[in-house]
Order: structure tokens, then sequence, then C-alpha cells
């Protein structure tokens, strides 16, 4: 049983002080629970208080937003995964379809990043998605496919268990049009059948999928109450803690 996971993806939003507000805040609102797992992440600059408002062995994880798959040097701007996981980082979001379209990353360096953050103990969440045009072109699949390729080719079992995906059409994020379950469910089971293809069954049913995409406290019962999405990577929705902790709280509900 693949146990949920509820990613915040703060974007570049809340600074470090902000960032220490909301999990003051989020934790009076929503108390641990064995049925799902949760896990916030700021921006590099609120890693640091962000992991010290939440304490030792916190119930909430830290993950970052991006990571460079070299360890240190002339890299002007960029933060490697030692750095991360000095800050307890758990996580690390891959691929995501803002580094894509307005960063210009190639599946070439997401496969990096993935791999760098497997090396140094980090679980990287790589993002796939399609974009309007291409859903509507019918290339959904073999676009989401060739990201996965991309990001994921000579990885052992071992590691891509570790590794959680997150299903995020492009035409969802930010837009308030969240795919419907029925989408998302599509998807997520070719995703799992390219696992389960490539590598074999048993990792294909440990890795985890999320959906992302405008999910919301209103969508996010409909879209878990399928067993194909373990969980969500949720942008908009994240950053206030009350919709947040009301996104928790339907994950946390225990599974049949
Ligand atoms: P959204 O963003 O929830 O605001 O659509 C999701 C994401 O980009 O990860």
């Amino acid at each position: 049983m693949r146990r949920p996971l509820i990613v915040g993806n703060w974007k570049m939003n809340k600074t470090a002080s902000e960032a220490v507000a909301f999990i003051r805040d989020f934790r009076e609102r929503v108390a641990a629970s064995p049925h799902a797992e949760v896990v916030l992440a700021p921006a590099f600059t609120a890693l640091e208080s962000a992991r010290n408002a939440l304490g030792p062995s916190s119930w909430i994880g830290l993950g970052a937003q991006n990571v460079h798959w070299e360890t240190h040097g002339s890299f002007t701007g960029e933060v490697s995964a030692p750095m991360l996981r000095e800050l307890d980082c758990r996580y690390v979001i891959v691929g995501h379809s803002d580094r894509r379209t307005l960063f210009g990353e190639r599946d070439e360096t997401i496969q990096k990043k993935v791999q760098a953050a497997l090396r140094h103990g980090l679980s990287p969440i790589l993002c796939v998605g399609e974009s309007l045009a291409e859903r509507e072109t019918g290339l959904t699949e073999s676009v989401v496919t060739a990201q996965l390729n991309g990001g994921l080719a000579g990885l052992s079992p071992q590691d891509l268990a570790t590794v959680t995906i997150a299903y995020e059409p492009v035409w969802a994020i930010g837009t308030g049009r969240a795919a419907t379950t029925e989408q998302a469910v599509t998807v997520h089971r070719s995703i799992r059948l390219f696992v389960e293809t490539g590598w074999d069954n048993d990792t294909a049913s440990v890795v985890r999928i999320l959906y992302g995409g405008s999910v919301t406290p209103q969508n996010i019962e409909p879209l878990l109450a399928s067993d194909a999405i373990d969980g969500a990577l949720v942008g908009g929705a994240c950053l206030s803690p009350d919709s947040f902790a009301r996104i928790v709280r339907s994950a946390q509900i225990q599974r049949v």
C-alpha cells in the first residue's frame, strides 16, 4: 500500500519569516497522521528557518524546488544536493514545468539532477506533463513517456523505488482548471505501466505518482478517491495554511 504524499510547492513565494509564520499557523490546524506524508518545498532562502521552525524529526518533511547536479564548483546561482541535505531536505522537485518552460531545462539535465539527488540521499519528485496543444493533438502519452525516459533512464529498481513522479499537465498548472480524475487516472496508469515495462512489477507497485495542477480543498477528494493517484503536488492552494491544511486533512482519511 502506497502512503499518500502531499507536497506544497511554494515556488517563489514566502520569505524566511513568512515561512516560519506559515508553519506555526499550519501546525495548529492539522496533526500528524500515519495515513499521509506531508512535505513543504520553500524557496532556498527559507529552507533553514523552515527546518528550525519544524524542529527535529518533524512529521512535516522538507523539500527543495531545484538542485544542481554537481556537488560544488563554479556554478553561480546554483545549489547542490549536499547543501540541501545539510538543511535536512528529504525531497527535491526536479523538472517542474516552470523550470522546463521558463528556464529551458531539458531532459538531459533533468536526468543529471535526478541522479545527483539520489547519490546524495534526496528523493527526487520528477515532474512530467503535456501542454494543451500536445493534449489536443493526442500527444499526451508520448510526451509524458519521453519525459519519463529522459528523467529516469538507467536508474536501478532500488533507486527508482525512491523516486516520486508528479503528473502535472501544463494546462492545469495555476489555471484553476484541474484535470478530471478520469484524465489524471488515465495518465497515471500509463506511467505505472511504463515503470512496470521498463523495470519490474515490484518497482511499479511502490513508486508514488502524484497529481499536480490546480489542486484545491474542493477537488482533492475525488482525485484521491482513485488508488491510481498517490497524492498531490500543490501550488497556489498551499500558500494559505487554511487551504493547505484542508487538503492535508482530506489526504489523511485512511484509504480502504
Ligand atoms: P498549482 O501549481 O497548484 O498552482 O496549479 C502546481 C504546481 O505547479 O506544482
